[in-house]
């Protein structure tokens, strides 16, 4: 790896906890919580990944790795694995989504799920000096009641999760079918973010910004396809959270035609970062990387990280020192 994105501080704002599930840990959980998965081999995993070509049919997939995590310890591991990794990447500060509606399902507690991800986070900041912050990311496909009530489990722990998000099968489930949701969340204190713009083009974005008022989009790179979009965008300069490998191969572009260095032209506010390391080979400094492969230059990656720095929701006294770090670091690259 190109020492100047290996060392480069940054903060990763899109990477989903599952996503970050090695093969490896997989198994491990698989043995030690006795479960039988379609994927029973290091090769079966590997051949699984290759087989996705959509974001409905790597979500098949996704849903399938998830069942392996079930208690406290394996919430903890998994979060402990993907921070310690992070900060070997020079990720000073995280923010990650969790998607306890999966778990929920299958009868798991909230306060089994948050307390491993909470304690993995306390031991990742004293282990590996980085910070993170979890966000409770909703499933779009499942209804608003559902969610409600999951919103409504999260509340005594309101204090250790920073945002709520919303994810998974985008086309026909439109922002405008969780603005209860999302007004009952902002009362709470949470902050907003929502996936738009990834599968569906931008009247979603629309959506998430005129109905559901969000502080963040997730991906959003399909904004370049309606002009006015862009221009409130520019305007705002509302972030979003761009994930090249995970665009690429879920072919919602491929690689001739990936609009990152359109959408750092415009003078959008994009920070990048990895969605699910795990399944779309590569980390967050690999899409740096693939984003340096497709002109954008050393300048223009320090403005992706100084955007993923700025559009966090780490205090501003906790931004004011990440940046600190990273003007300190370009004094010397
Ligand atoms: N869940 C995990 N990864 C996702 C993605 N890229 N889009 C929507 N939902 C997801
Ligand atoms: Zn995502």
């Amino acid at each position: 790896m190109n020492t100047f994105i290996a060392t480069l501080p940054k903060a990763e704002l899109h990477v989903h906890l599952i996503g970050t599930l090695e093969p490896r840990l997989f198994l491990k959980l698989a043995k030690r919580n006795n479960i039988q998965t379609a994927y029973s081999t290091l090769e079966n995993i590997k051949s699984a990944l290759q087989k996705f070509d959509s974001l409905d049919s790597f979500l098949d997939v996704y849903y399938q790795v998830a069942q392996v995590v079930q208690t406290e310890q394996d919430f903890y591991d998994i979060t402990l694995a993907y921070l310690k990794k992070a900060a070997k990447q020079r990720v000073l500060h995280a923010e990650f989504f969790f998607e306890a509606q999966t778990y929920m399902q299958w009868g798991i507690t909230f306060e089994t799920i948050i307390t491993g991800i909470t304690d993995a986070i306390k031991d990742a900041y004293k282990k590996y000096g980085i910070s993170a912050m979890p966000i409770l990311c909703f499933l779009r496909n499942l209804s608003e009641e559902y969610a409600l009530e999951v919103l409504k489990a999260s509340l005594p722990f309101k204090d250790d999760i920073v945002a709520i998000g919303l994810a998974s099968h985008e086309k026909d489930n439109p922002p405008s079918k969780f603005v209860g949701l999302f007004t009952q969340a902002k009362k709470h204190g949470y902050k907003l973010c929502a996936h738009a713009g990834e599968d569906v083009g931008p009247d979603y974005i629309w959506q998430a910004i005129k109905l559901l008022h969000v502080d963040r989009i997730d991906h959003g790179v399909r904004c370049l396809e309606d002009k006015d979009l862009v221009a409130y965008l520019q305007k705002t300069y509302l972030p979003l959270t761009v994930c090249p490998l995970s665009n690429m191969r879920l072919n919602i572009f491929n690689k001739k035609n990936y609009p990152i260095l359109q959408l750092m032209n415009e003078d959008l506010n994009i920070s990048i970062n990895s969605d699910d390391p795990a399944f779309f080979g590569g980390y967050i400094n690999e899409n740096y990387a693939e984003a340096h492969k497709m002109d954008l230059s050393r300048d223009q990656l320090v403005q992706c990280a100084r955007n993923s720095i700025n559009s966090s929701f780490a205090s501003l006294e906790q931004k004011e020192r990440m940046i600190h770090k990273l003007e300190k670091w370009l004094q010397y690259h």
